[in-house]
C-alpha cells in the first residue's frame, strides 16, 4: 500500500526519487511528495493526484540535492489533499518525515502535543509522530537517533518512516514495523524503497529491514540497530529480479501483460517441482514440516482477497485428496477472534505480496500459539515469507497490476502441487489419480495459452455488449465456486460494476430476486460431477430471462444451447478445470474495464499491497 523512497549519496537524489515513485505507482496511492535536503533547509513539494503532477510541480524548482525522501500516500487519516500529503515538516521546520502505515495511538499523542502548544497542518497520524519525535528530541539531552528510538517504543501500529533533519545533512534515518522497507547498497550511495523495484537499475545488493529496526544511513555507511540500541549486522542479499520484469514490454497495461504471462508463470511455478517424465512431484519446501503435516489434525488457510479465493479452492482440493480437515479464514477476521489453535495445526498463509498486514498479524498470533506456519508467497524475502517456518514460493514474477491475475493462477498451481504431494505422503488418494492430476497439471501452461488465444476475440465482443450492465452475478458449484467469487471480485475491481459471486444453488435463496433481462449471469459450468445440477441452475436463470454468459467445456452442447454467450475451454479433470476457467474471467474483467475507460492497472481506492489493517 502506498510507497516510500529515499536516497543518500554522491549523485542527485531527485531522479531516483521521482523515478522510484513512478515504479511504486502500482501499489496504489492518492497523492505524492518529495523532500530534498538543502543547505540549512528542507524543501518539500507535495501534490494530490499522480506522480506526474508532482513532477510537473518540480519543473520550476531547483532539485539539486544528494539527500532526499519521497512518498506516495494512500490516505488513512485525513482526506487526500496537498496538506495531508507527505512529507510533513515538524513544528520547528527542522525535520521532515514520510510515513507508510498507521499510528494507532496517534490521538492520545496528539492530545499530549496540543497541550504543549504544538500545531498541526494536517489531519494525519504521521505529522503527530514526527512532532512527537521532535518533542522528545528538544526536551531531552539526546541525539535524534535516540529520540526516534524513544518515540517508536511508545507508538503502536505499523510504520515505515524516513526522516531528514536540517542538522544532519549527511544522514537519513529509517525505521520499520509492519510495513516493508528495502535498502539498496550502491557504491557510496544508498537507495531506499518499499520494495526493490525502484532500485533495480542501480544495484542488486539489498538489505531487507526487519520490524523494530532503525537504520542510520550515510552515503557510505549503513548502521542498523534495534530499538534497544544494539548494533545489528545487516544481511545483504542479492536481488534476483530483472528490470524487464517490471516494465510493460509492449502491452498497453500491466494487467493484460500479466494475464498473458500466465503460461510462463504457471510453468515457472511447476519447474523443478513437477517431473513430467516420471509424473512425480518434489517440493523441498515441505521437507521441514513433512511429519507435522502428515500428523496435522487440521490445516487452516489464512489469506485475504484473491489469495483467500485460492485458499478456498485449496480447501476443496486438500479435503478431497488428503482427507484432512481444512478451514479457510479471512485473515482480518481470524486475527480478532479467539481462534482455537494448537501445536497440531498447520497454518497455510497465501499472499502475493507477502506484506498484507492482516495476514501477517494473523500469522504472528497463530505462531505465538504454537502453530506451524507454511507460506505460499510470491515476493521473495517479504515479511510473510520470513516469518513462515517453511514454504513454497510461487514463481509468478513481479505482479504490478493491482488486480491479481498471474499470482492467482500461480497460487493455484502451487496449492495443487501441495495437495497432490500431501496425498502421496498420506497415501490418501490413489496413485492413478495422483499421476493423472500430475500429468494434467503439467499440461496447464499449454492449455492456458490455448484459452488466451482462442477466447480473446469472443470475450472482447461480450465485454462490448455487457459493459453498461449495473450488476453481474457469477455462479459456480464445487471446485468452480471459488472461481465465481474470484470472477466477481476481478470485475468489480477493474470495471466498478457491482458483481457478486455465489454458489449456483444458493442463488435460489436470495439473489434470484435480482434476475431479470438486464442481469448478466456468468456461469462457470465446466463438466464435473455436479454438472447436471448447474445446468438446472442455468435453466432457472433462463426461465427468468437472465442473460447467461457461460464458461463451458468445449462442445458441451446442452450448456451452450442454454446460454446467450459461450466461452469454451478445453476438457480436463474437474480438479484442474477451475484453474483454466479463471483465465476467461480475467480477460472479461479486463476488457469490460477497458470499454469503461477505467485505469485498470490502478483502479480507484485500491492498493497493491495492503499494509494497513
Ligand atoms: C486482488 O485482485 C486484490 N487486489 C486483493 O484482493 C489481494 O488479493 C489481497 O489484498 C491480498 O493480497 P496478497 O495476496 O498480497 O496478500
Ligand atoms: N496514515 C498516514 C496518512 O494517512 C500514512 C498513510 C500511508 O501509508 O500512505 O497519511
Amino acid at each position: 500500500m502506498c510507497g516510500i523512497v529515499g536516497y543518500i549519496g554522491q549523485n542527485q537524489a531527485y531522479p531516483y526519487l521521482i523515478g522510484g515513485l513512478k515504479k511504486l505507482e502500482y501499489r496504489g496511492y492518492d497523492s505524492a511528495g518529495i523532500a530534498l535536503h538543502k543547505t540549512n533547509d528542507l524543501q518539500v513539494v507535495k501534490k494530490t493526484g499522480k506522480v506526474a503532477a508532482l513532477e510537473e510541480a518540480f519543473r520550476t524548482k531547483d532539485t539539486q540535492s544528494t539527500l532526499g525522501i519521497g512518498h506516495t500516500r494512500w490516505a488513512t487519516h485525513g482526506v487526500p489533499s496537498d496538506e495531508n500529503a507527505h512529507p510533513h515538516y515538524s513544528n520547528s521546520g527542522n525535520l521532515a518525515l514520510v510515513h507508510n502505515g498507521i499510528i494507532e495511538n496517534y490521538a492520545s499523542l496528539k492530545e499530549e502535543l496540543l497541550q504543549k502548544g504544538y500545531q498541526f497542518k494536517s489531519d494525519t497520524d504521521s505529522e503527530v509522530l514526527l512532532n512527537f519525535i521532535e518533542d522528545i528530541y528538544q526536551n531531552n539531552d539526546c541525539s535524534l537517533e535516540e529520540a526516534i528510538r524513544i518515540a517508536l517504543k511508545r507508538v503502536t501500529g505499523a510504520y515505515v518512516i524516513l526522516i531528514l533533519s536540517i542538522e544532519y545533512p549527511d544522514t537519513l534515518f529509517a525505521a520499520r514495523k509492519g510495513s516493508p522497507l528495502v535498502i539498496g547498497i550502491g557504491k557510496g550511495e544508498h537507495f531506499l524503497g518499499s520494495d526493490a523495484s525502484p532500485m533495480l537499475e542501480y544495484t542488486k545488493e539489498v538489505v531487507y529491514i526487519n520490524d523494530y529496526e532503525l537504520a542510520i544511513i550515510k552515503a557510505d555507511q549503513l548502521i542498523l540497530k534495534n530499538l534497544g540500541n544494539e548494533t545489528l549486522t545487516p544481511y545483504v542479499q542479492k536481488l534476483d529480479l530483472e528490470l524487464a520484469a517490471i516494465e510493460k514490454g509492449g502491452y498497453e497495461h500491466f494487467m493484460i501483460k500479466e494475464i498473458y504471462e500466465q503460461p510462463q508463470a504457471i510453468f515457472d511455478s511447476l519447474r523443478g517441482r513437477l517431473d513430467p517424465e516420471n509424473l512425480s512431484i518434489t517440493l523441498s519446501g515441505l521437507d521441514k514440516i513433512k511429519d507435522k503435516l502428515i500428523a496435522a489434525r487440521r490445516i487452516i488457510i489464512v489469506a485475504c482477497g484473491t489469495s483467500w479465493h485460492a485458499g478456498l479452492l485449496a480447501e476443496y482440493w486438500i479435503e478431497e485428496l488428503c482427507r484432512v480437515n481444512v478451514e479457510v479464514e479471512y485473515a482480518s477476521e481470524f486475527r480478532y477472534r479467539n481462534p482455537i489453535i494448537t501445536s497440531d495445526d498447520v497454518i497455510i498463509a497465501i499472499s502475493q505480496s507477502g506484506e498484507t498486514a492482516d495476514t501477517l498479524v494473523a500469522l504472528e498470533n497463530a505462531k505465538s500459539k504454537g502453530a506451524t506456519i507454511f507460506g505460499i508467497v510470491n515476493v521473495v524475502g517479504s515479511s510473510i515469507a520470513r516469518i513462515s517456518d517453511a514454504g513454497i514460493y510461487t514463481h509468478a514474477g513481479p505482479e504490478i497490476g493491482v488486480a491479481s491475475t498471474k499470482a492467482f493462477s500461480a497460487q493455484l498451481t502451487v496449492l495443487l502441487l501441495f495437495a497432490i504431494k500431501l496425498a502421496e505422503f498420506k497415501q490418501s488418494a490413489s496413485e492413478e489419480l495422483r499421476k493423472q492430476l500430475t500429468k494434467e497439471l503439467s499440461e496447464v501452461p499449454q492449455k492456458v495459452q490455448y484459452i488466451l488465444d482462442s477466447t480473446v476475440d469472443g470475450i472482447k465482443d461480450i465485454a462490448k455488449n455487457y459493459q453498461h450492465a449495473t450488476d453481474f452475478l457469477f455462479l459456480g458449484r464445487g471446485y468452480n465456486f471459488p472461481i465465481a467469487l474470484e470472477g466477481a471480485l476481478k470485475l468489480k475491481e477493474i470495471s466498478y460494476i457491482h458483481a457478486e459471486g455465489y454458489p449456483a444453488a444458493e442463488m435460489k435463496h436470495g439473489p434470484i430476486a435480482l434476475v431479470d433481462d438486464t442481469l448478466p449471469v456468468v456461469f462457470i459450468a465446466t463438466k464435473d460431477k455436479v454438472h447436471e445440477k448447474i445446468v438446472s441452475n442455468m435453466q432457472e436463470i433462463k426461465a427468468r430471462s437472465g442473460k447467461l454468459i457461460s464458461v463451458v467445456t468445449a462442445d458441451d452442447q446442452l450448456a451452450m444451447s442454454l446460454s446467450d454467450e459461450n466461452i469454451q475451454i478445453p476438457a480436463s479433470h474437474e480438479i484442474i478445470a477451475p484453474i483454466l476457467a479463471t483465465i476467461p474471467l480475467q480477460l472479461l474483467s479486463y476488457y469490460v474495464g477497458i470499454e469503461r475507460q477505467i485505469d485498470v492497472d490502478r483502479p480507484r481506492n485500491l492498493a497493491k499491497s495492503v499494509t494497513v489493517e
